[in-house]
């Protein structure tokens, strides 16, 4: 069995029968050092998060407290914090999960970063298409509020914060930070031109600090249990614990929380390991994004650094199994057509080049390509590659060589017999249902 253990911190009581409830969050220290934070200098609090190590969870690890720490002080503007709760990238299945079971952690997590970075207001901008998660942390300000922990005045510290929840209309794009502020003022959601980076110039183009739902549910542990706790679990550089929904062909499929530097062998076995009768073929770290591996890297530790060591990216950390039944041609396929859906065609590599990629992996899906396009397609995806406006085209053109150079013999034997000829049919893909958290 797994060398790492499984450590339940933010899923620790998700087993209880309302764990949303502020009565269940309070029963176990959730809001017990809130005041005594509130009461802390801000820039002491930047400092313990910055030391804490924690990094985003969003997808690219920027460590959090220097996001803060950028933000200008005494600027005599407003500042912002927003919460991007847009998960919608394929694969991805953490942060609905933490809201719907955990939402209280989140919004004092909230708290604490709107007093570090000296925000009167924070949003929390949900996945339109989720309207559970948008009513549970609806209701879970609902009741911070009544309980004094948002409003005028919070707990007699003179301190005044409003949190409001926005429901998005359902874009993939709005995930992006500064597509998601445009999103937020009313525009339509395409991402802004950076530099000004938003902690300069972001909402009402104010300072404002953009994060990840896991990545301000981390906070109010790590100032409850300190920097020392914190830095006990995971890698130097990759400390912490992480919410990994591992899904696809494992008898298991779900959300493990354990330390960053667990590896992704431990996690199959927490799994239940691939479905019966078959063998795994390749896995993602994180969602659709990051370049696929496979069995050879089993064995190297889930951290930012290492992940980038084998070729790939953490990303999200939600990986993704699939086992020999699957076609890599039709599952990449697949998630070139999401991406040539959601390009938002603000800039001509991405929107032009999602369209050619999509185009010609079809063809490859239908057995009617042409040899020199197996070629031909990677230096189609290097031009999108670092010329397009935002990562959405770089994530686009991220899957076809990340699995040409293990499955390069799937492209071409494709050019003769479709994939559906070779590979079943029956292959299904099993979402993750996080467990505990349904009513
Ligand atoms: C197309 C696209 C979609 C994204 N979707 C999300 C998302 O749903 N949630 C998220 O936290 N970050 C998403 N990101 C990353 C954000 O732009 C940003 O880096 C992140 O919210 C920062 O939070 P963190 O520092 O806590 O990781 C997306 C980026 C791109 C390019
Ligand atoms: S890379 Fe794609 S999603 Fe991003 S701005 Fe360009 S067209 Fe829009």
């Amino acid at each position: 069995m797994s060398g790492t253990k499984l450590t339940p911190v933010i899923t620790e009581y998700w087993d209880d029968a309302k764990p949303w409830s502020i009565d269940s969050y309070r029963s176990h220290g959730g809001y017990s050092t809130l005041k005594q934070s509130l009461e802390t200098d801000p820039d002491d609090v930047i400092a313990t998060i910055k030391d804490s190590g924690l990094r985003g969870r969003g997808g690219a690890g920027f460590p959090t407290g220097m996001k803060w720490s950028f933000v200008p002080q005494n600027d005599g503007k407003p500042h912002y914090l927003v919460v991007n709760a847009d998960e919608s990238e394929p694969g991805a299945c953490k942060d609905i999960p933490i809201m719907l079971a955990n939402p209280h952690a989140l919004i004092e997590g909230v708290i604490m970063t709107c007093h570090a970075i000296r925000a009167h207001h924070a949003f929390i901008y949900i996945r339109g298409e989720v309207p559970h998660p948008i009513r549970r942390v609806h209701q879970a300000v609902a009741e911070a509020r009544a309980a004094g922990f948002i409003g005028k005045n919070i707990l007699g510290t003179g301190i005044d914060l409003d949190v409001v929840v926005h429901g998005g209309a359902g874009a993939y794009i709005c995930g992006e930070e500064t597509a998601l502020l445009d999103s937020l003022e009313g525009l339509r959601g395409q991402p802004r031109l950076k530099p000004p980076f938003p902690a300069v110039a972001g909402l009402y183009a104010s300072p404002t600090v953009v994060n990840n739902v896991e990545t301000i549910t981390s906070v109010p542990y790590i100032i409850r249990n300190g920097v020392e706790w914190y830095r006990g679990f995971g890698t130097e550089k990759s400390p912490g614990f992480k919410v990994w929904a591992v899904s696809g062909h494992v008898r298991r499929p779900g959300i493990y929380e354990a330390p960053l530097g667990i590896t992704m062998r431990e996690l199959l076995d927490y799994a239940g390991g691939i479905r019966e009768g078959h063998e795994l073929k390749f896995w993602l770290p994180g969602g659709s994004s990051v370049p696929m591996l496979t069995a050879d890297h089993l064995d190297t530790p889930l951290t930012y650094e290492d992940m980038v060591e084998a070729g790939s990216m953490l990303g999200t950390g939600t990986p993704m199994v699939f086992d020999e039944t699957t076609s890599v041609v039709k599952a990449i396929t697949r998630w070139l057509e999401f991406y040539k859906h959601e390009s938002c065609g603000k800039c001509t590599p991405c929107r032009e080049g999602t369209y050619w990629i999509t185009g010609t992996l079809e063809k490859f899906q239908g057995g009617f390509g042409q040899e020199k396009e197996v070629d031909e397609l990677v230096e189609l995806c290097n031009q999108i590659m670092g010329r397009s406006f935002c990562a959405l085209g770089d994530a686009a053109a991220t899957p076809y060589p990340g699995a040409l150079k293990y499955f390069r013999s799937e492209f071409t034997d494709a050019l003769t017999q479709p994939p559906d000829d070779l590979f079943s049919p029956s292959a299904t893909m099993v979402i993750p249902s996080p467990a505990g958290v349904a009513g």
